[in-house]
């Protein structure tokens, strides 16, 4: 459990979760993922967060080889969330910090999270610093990335950016930089990230993206907190151009996910009918039965797929419960510029196309095709008609894409 000096004097002091998959209780971590901490070592030796209150012995244990817990002078609480924040009592409580310094939301956040802490708060917001010795901190707010408490800190002498959540990866590993780990993996961890987690707050993103822009910061290493941690100017511009392109969402591929729930597999058949027409137009398809892929997996391939086809068989006139599951799940992250379509089967009413489609309608996709249903088992008539709609789809997203 040795910290990791990833600049002089700035100690990574986090925690690798090898075992985590359910990351916050609603997303896949196949990876696993990291809890990052940093310690700086100057006049005023510097804590920026912690991790999960179950890990705090090892953070406890990396920080004492950099020096004592009680020699900690200040804390800075970029996030009040309980992966960063939850070991916090536990480590205020041994280092007796003279300041901690948090975002007005911070503050708020707080109180409701850990009660009326009598801790030695001082908030700060965007555009203020703090002298620790030789390094300054200069703290930007950053709200809704991804809390409305959440704040980034840079330290301008160590062109040191620490951004909290913005940049993370699920990725648990013993490497602790992207130059020492596979760079395909980085880049799909970054996405499934973005995708469950930061993607409704897209806008805000490009907002911070503008700021930093602005104030002209000289960044030559990120450390989110979680994941691996971006070193040199090459890297440190490769993760503000990703998130800037996964932000503004225009970069969509010819590719469509179909995603289906199915009872007696004739919804599924229409769905690989539907994928053999996609496919027929050159388009790359996903197509995702719900009962084999978690609603977060399905969610990283729509991120980057031009259109989104979605079936359902009829069920107490509505739709299959792992399909309303999806929709909401999907309607909630806010996902812009793709093209809908709906599918399913029935028995005696066949509701469930109308209700995919309002849905689709109220996340503004665009529907460029009409929706194939099918009385209990199809033929070769209403699979000829998915066929078509897979080719339908497949052209508007061609149109789309050199539009
Ligand atoms: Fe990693 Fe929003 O907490």
């Amino acid at each position: 459990m040795k910290p990791i000096e990833i600049k002089k004097d700035i100690y990574w002091v986090g925690h690798v979760d090898w075992s985590s998959r359910d990351f916050h209780g609603y997303s896949l971590s196949p990876r696993g993922t990291t809890y990052n901490a940093y310690l700086v070592k100057d006049e005023k030796i510097t804590l920026f967060d912690s991790v999960k209150a179950e890990a705090v012995n090892t953070l406890k244990c990396r920080i004492a080889q950099v020096c004592d817990l009680s020699d900690i002078d200040y804390i800075v609480i970029d996030h009040v969330e309980q992966d960063h924040a939850g070991a916090m009592p536990a480590i205020i409580e041994a280092a007796k910090p003279e300041k901690i310094f948090t975002s007005p939301m911070g503050l708020r956040t707080i109180k409701a999270v850990f009660g009326d802490v009598d801790w030695p708060i001082e908030v700060v917001k965007t555009g203020d610093s703090v002298s620790i010795g030789t390094r300054t901190i200069q703290f930007m707010e950053m709200r809704m990335v991804h809390w409305p408490d959440s704040m980034a800190s840079y330290i301008p002498e160590d062109k040191l950016l620490i951004p909290n959540d913005a940049f993370g990866q699920n990725i648990a590993s013993s490497e602790r930089f992207v130059d020492e780990f596979n760079r395909a993996e980085v880049f799909r961890s970054m996405q499934e990230y973005y995708a469950n987690i930061v993607l409704p707050y897209s806008p805000q993103v490009l907002k911070v993206l503008e700021q930093v822009a602005e104030l002209g910061l000289d960044i030559d290493m990120i450390a989110p907190d979680h994941g691996l941690i971006f070193r040199g100017k090459e890297d440190c511009q490769y993760a503000l151009d990703t998130y800037k392109a996964f932000a503004e969402q225009k970069a969509v591929k010819p590719k469509a996910v179909v995603v289906y729930d199915t009872m007696w597999h004739s919804t599924e058949k229409m769905a690989k009918a539907i994928t053999e027409g996609l496919e027929r137009e050159g388009i790359s398809v996903r197509c995702m039965w719900l009962k084999a892929n978690h609603h977060s997996a399905v969610m990283t391939e729509i991120f980057d797929a031009a259109a989104v086809i979605v079936g359902s068989p009829t069920h107490n006139n509505g739709i299959m419960p792992n399909v309303a599951a999806m929709l909401t799940y999907m309607k909630g992250l806010r996902p812009q510029n793709k093209i809908g379509a709906a599918f399913g089967s029935f028995g005696w009413s066949g509701e469930s196309v109308k209700a995919i489609t309002e849905w689709l309608e109220a996340m503004h996709l665009d529907i460029v095709a009409e929706p194939v249903k099918c009385q209990h088992v199809p033929g070769h008539d209403v699979l000829g008609q998915c066929a078509a709609l897979g080719h339908a789809v497949g052209q508007a997203i061609k149109a789309k894409i050199t539009a």
